[in-house]
């Protein structure tokens, strides 16, 4: 029973990674249509974005609770090389980047905002969040023992 619970919760952790950066991918076709747009295709592809952060936001927080679970009832330990490295990214990505994107996107109605300068941020970020999840991805496949 254990065993079913534990297959349950890495399939549910594996579909929750793949919701988590997937999505993003389709950020940046969107980001390099946004630039010189009128207003009312702007707020459409603004949606957009909105709710595919709302999608990664969720799927995030479920890849770290089934995560949790798995280092509750699994083989390994918190303490594996691993698993510790995965944290660290982890913790990097949460301060720096979820908080990025909301930001960018509260203030990209402000009047005095440069839409462009904006729209190269949200980019950069994105990328800066995949690449950190792609670290991730090796780090849980791979399962290196770095020390
Ligand atoms: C709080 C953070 C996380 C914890 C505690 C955690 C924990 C774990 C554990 C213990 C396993 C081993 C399951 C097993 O093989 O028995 C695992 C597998 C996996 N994790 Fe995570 N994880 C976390 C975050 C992530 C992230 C951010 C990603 C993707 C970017 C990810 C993707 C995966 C994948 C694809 C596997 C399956 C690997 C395999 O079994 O070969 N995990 N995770």
């Amino acid at each position: 029973m254990k065993q079913v619970i534990y297959g349950i919760l890495v399939y549910s952790h594996i579909v929750s990674a793949v919701l988590s950066i997937g999505p993003l991918f389709i950020f940046m076709p969107i980001i390099r249509r946004l630039r010189g747009v009128d207003a009312v295709i702007e707020q459409a592809y603004l949606s957009v974005i909105n709710v595919v952060i709302r999608i990664v936001m969720h799927a995030g927080h479920v890849l770290v609770f089934t995560g949790v679970l798995l280092l509750i009832l699994g083989p390994w330990p918190w303490y594996t090389s691993w698993v510790i490295m995965t944290l660290a990214v982890l913790l990097l990505s949460a301060v720096f980047l979820s908080r990025g994107f909301t930001l960018v996107l509260r203030k990209f109605h402000d009047p005095g905002a440069d839409k462009n300068v904006m729209l190269s941020r949200l980019n950069k970020t994105s990328w800066y969040y995949i690449g950190l999840m792609l670290i991730m991805l090796w780090l849980m496949v791979q399962k290196p023992m770095l020390w």
